[in-house]
């Protein structure tokens, strides 16, 4: 039987899965990875808290153990992430930096983040979240600091660091058309507009069962339309759990319809699955009562959901 990572690579799009690197150590975990993706995503250990805890103070172990994983076993890495107001040190969220003093600590973290990867991740989630549930732009020290300009400043500063390197902005209920990916539109035309440095957009594409939008092709492709990249990052689909059969029938046929949705449209290039197995994903410890989201189920058993994704490649 061909794998999805065999089928993907026939197809010439990206399968990727989200990686613990703390987790690479289990044989299952570590064979599932390779065998099913060609892509990986650090699901934690590439995010700021992690690779500089303390200002000037880098710490590379965990991300380095990723890369080198994917490498040795010949897959993409897309990085993720490196302007965002979450696992963010308080030394930055709470240091009182006047603009330029962040600006200049936002430029040490990407030239040096980027460029330590420069050559062997070629994407990148440059801005992870930017605009809020209310459709406008969230509160975090960038944007009380920078105003709006934070988006365009770390994208010029991540072109810098790796002028080879894919840029994006990547966020979550933007999937569909509505508020939220319509102000995403806005922001993206305006980015292009002024010369902003920016080759796509990621859908994270945290799901719920019997959720998928009805307009998340139309939503691609208006993004498409103006010439950028969309990418699925995220992509799992939560349930109640214990889940029922009719639940992971109903998921199987949403994970049938996204992937399906993305490789329909020209300039879609692929879709990650955030994580290997539902015994890791995040979806228990951040969403009272579900789970069971991922294709993959605890005891590495595929799910409806994997043959769905398989018949859609
Ligand atoms: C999540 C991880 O999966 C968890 O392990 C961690 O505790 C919190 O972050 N959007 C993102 C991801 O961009 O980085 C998040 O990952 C999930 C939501």
């Amino acid at each position: 039987e061909e794998t999805l990572r065999d089928l993907a690579d026939q197809r010439g799009v990206f399968m990727g899965t989200a990686l613990a690197s703390h987790r690479l150590g289990e044989a299952q975990y570590a064979e599932t990875a390779s065998a099913e993706f060609n892509s990986v995503t650090h699901e934690n250990d590439l995010k700021w808290e992690a690779v500089q805890p303390q200002r000037g103070q880098y710490s590379w172990a965990g991300a380095d153990r990723v890369v080198d994983f994917a490498e040795a076993n010949g897959q993409d890495v897309h990085g993720h992430t490196l302007v965002w107001h979450s696992q963010l040190p308080s030394w930055v969220s709470g240091g009182g930096f006047t603009a330029d003093e962040l600006l200049a600590v936002m430029d040490d973290h990407i030239s040096t983040t980027m460029g330590r990867y420069a050559g062997r991740i070629d994407t990148w989630d440059v801005v992870n979240e930017p605009i809020g549930d209310d459709a406008r732009f969230r509160d975090s020290v960038f944007h009380r600091t920078l105003g709006e300009d934070f988006v365009a400043e770390s994208l010029r500063m991540a072109r810098a660091a790796d002028p080879a390197a894919e840029l994006y902005i990547n966020d979550y209920s933007i999937d569909g058309v509505n508020a939220k990916s319509d102000a995403y539109y806005d922001l993206v035309v305006d980015l292009l507009d002024q010369g902003v440095p920016l080759d796509g957009i990621g859908f994270q594409s945290h799901l719920i069962v019997g959720q998928v939008p009805a307009s998340m092709r139309q939503n691609i492709e208006r993004f498409t339309d103006l010439g950028l990249k969309v990418r699925i990052t995220e992509l799992d689909i939560r349930m109640n759990v214990p889940a029922s059969q009719a639940d992971l029938e109903r998921q199987a046929d949403d994970y049938r319809e996204v992937v399906t949705t993305c490789l329909e449209v020209d300039g879609c290039t692929g879709v990650t699955v955030w994580g290997v197995t539902d015994a890791y994903s995040w979806v228990p410890d951040h969403f009272d009562g579900q789970g069971a989201a991922l294709p993959i189920d605890e005891s590495y058993q595929p799910k409806p959901a994997y043959w769905a994704v398989h018949e859609a490649l």
